[in-house]
C-alpha cells in the first residue's frame, strides 16, 4: 500500500490568488485577481464594529479526464444575495461574483485536487466604511472577495460516527438571523460548543431550543430510515442549505419520502433507536452521527457507527458532484 500524503485540514491552506471588488458610491467595480495577503482595512470598519459581514461556502471538483466542475454555484450566490439584503450590505453582482470564482478557479487550476478532494471557494463580503458611530447605519462601501482552499474532510476522522450533545435550552443565533450566512451566527455557537466539547468530548451541538431539533453550528440534521428522509422545515431559524436541498432532492428521486416538518428532541431520540442520523453541508457532505447526548445520557444512533443509509445516500452525492454519475438537475457547470 503506498502511503497516503498529508492532507491539510480543513480551510488551513489557501490557493495562491483572491479575487477581490470593492463598493463605492453606489456601484460595484470590475474585479482585480490579486495574490493571497493581508488587505488594509481601517481599524473603524463598520465590519469591525458593527459585523456587517457574510461568506458562502461550495466547491468545485477535478474529474479524471482533468475537467473542473463547480457544483451549485447559482444557488449559493443567490443565498449570498440574500444574506447581504438581510445585514443591509451592497447585494453582489451575482454575474460578477460568479466571474469572480471561475477566474480564482482558472488561475488556480492546478491547485484543485483529485477526488477525494475538491477546491472549496469562499465568497466573504464585509462592511469598509469607517464610521465607529454608525451602528444604526449601513455600510456605504464593501469590499467582496473569493478565497479558494484545497479541501478533504472538514471532520477529522472521515467517516467516523460523530458525537452529538443535544442542547434544548441555546438558541444558534438571534431567530431571523439563523437563514444569514454571517460570521456573528458561528461565533455565538462557539461558546456553547468549546463548552461541550471539553465535557462531553463532541463534536458539534444539535441546538433545540424549546425543545425543537433545529441545526448544528456549522451544519444542518437530517434523520434517515429506510425509504424516509426527515428535516426541519425551511424558516429564517436556521441555514437554507444548498447540501441539504441536494440530499432532498436525490432522496427524493431515489423515492425516499420527505418529510420537512418541525420535529422535537423526543421524537428524534425515539427514530435513532432504529433510524440513522447525519449533519449535511458543503463542508461536512453528510457526517454520520454515532451517539446523541441529552441531559447527561447517551444515546446510541443506529447501534453507534454512521449507518449504511447515510453512508449510501452521500456516495450518491459524492458521485454525482465528481461527475461519476448522471446530473439529472444540472447542478454542475464546467470551468
Ligand atoms: C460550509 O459547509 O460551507 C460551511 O460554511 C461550514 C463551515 C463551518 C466550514
Amino acid at each position: 500500500m503506498t502511503a497516503q500524503p498529508q492532507r491539510p485540514a480543513f480551510g488551513t491552506v489557501l490557493t495562491s490568488h483572491m479575487a477581490v471588488a470593492t463598493y463605492e458610491n453606489g456601484r460595484w467595480n470590475g474585479s482585480e485577481m490579486k495574490p493571497v495577503g493581508p488587505i488594509e482595512l481601517s481599524p473603524a470598519a463598520h465590519v469591525l464594529h458593527y459585523a456587517s459581514t457574510c461568506f458562502e461556502g461550495f466547491k468545485a471538483f477535478r474529474r479524471a479526464d482533468g475537467s473542473i466542475h463547480v457544483f451549485r454555484m447559482d444557488r449559493h450566490i443567490q443565498r449570498m444575495q440574500q444574506s447581504a439584503r438581510q445585514l443591509v450590505l451592497p447585494e453582489p453582482d451575482a454575474a460578477q461574483l460568479a466571474n469572480m470564482v471561475r477566474a480564482v478557479i482558472n488561475r488556480c487550476r492546478e491547485a484543485v485536487p483529485e477526488a477525494p478532494g475538491a477546491l472549496y471557494l469562499r465568497p466573504v463580503l464585509f462592511g469598509t466604511t469607517a464610521n465607529i458611530g454608525a451602528a444604526a447605519t449601513p455600510t456605504a462601501d464593501a469590499s467582496l472577495i473569493v478565497l479558494a482552499s484545497p479541501v478533504w474532510d472538514y471532520f477529522a476522522g472521515g467517516m467516523k460516527p460523530l458525537r452529538i450533545l443535544v442542547d434544548d435550552e441555546n438558541t444558534r443565533s438571534a431567530a431571523q438571523m439563523g437563514m444569514v450566512k454571517t460570521g456573528g451566527n458561528y461565533a455565538a455557537a462557539l461558546g456553547p460548543t468549546l463548552q461541550a466539547r471539553a465535557k462531553f468530548q463532541i463534536d458539534q451541538v444539535l441546538f433545540c431550543p424549546g425543545g425543537q431539533v433545529q441545526e448544528t453550528g456549522a451544519a444542518n440534521f437530517v434523520l434517515i430510515r429506510d425509504g424516509e428522509l426527515m428535516t426541519r422545515s425551511l424558516d429564517a431559524t436556521f441555514l437554507h442549505g444548498v447540501t441539504r436541498d441536494s440530499l432532498l432532492t436525490i432522496g427524493r428521486d431515489l423515492g425516499y419520502k420527505i418529510s420537512e416538518r418541525a420535529f422535537d428532541v423526543n421524537e428524534m431520540l425515539d427514530w435513532v433507536k432504529t433510524g440513522e442520523a447525519a449533519l449535511s453541508g458543503t463542508a461536512a457532505v453528510l457526517a454520520g452521527v454515532g451517539t446523541l447526548i441529552y441531559r447527561g445520557a447517551e444515546h446510541k444512533v443506529a447501534g453507534g457507527d454512521v449507518g449504511p443509509l447515510t453512508r449510501a445516500l452521500r456516495a450518491q452525492l459524492v458521485a454525482v458532484q465528481q461527475g461519476q454519475a448522471e446530473d439529472k438537475h444540472g447542478w454542475l457547470q464546467p470551468v
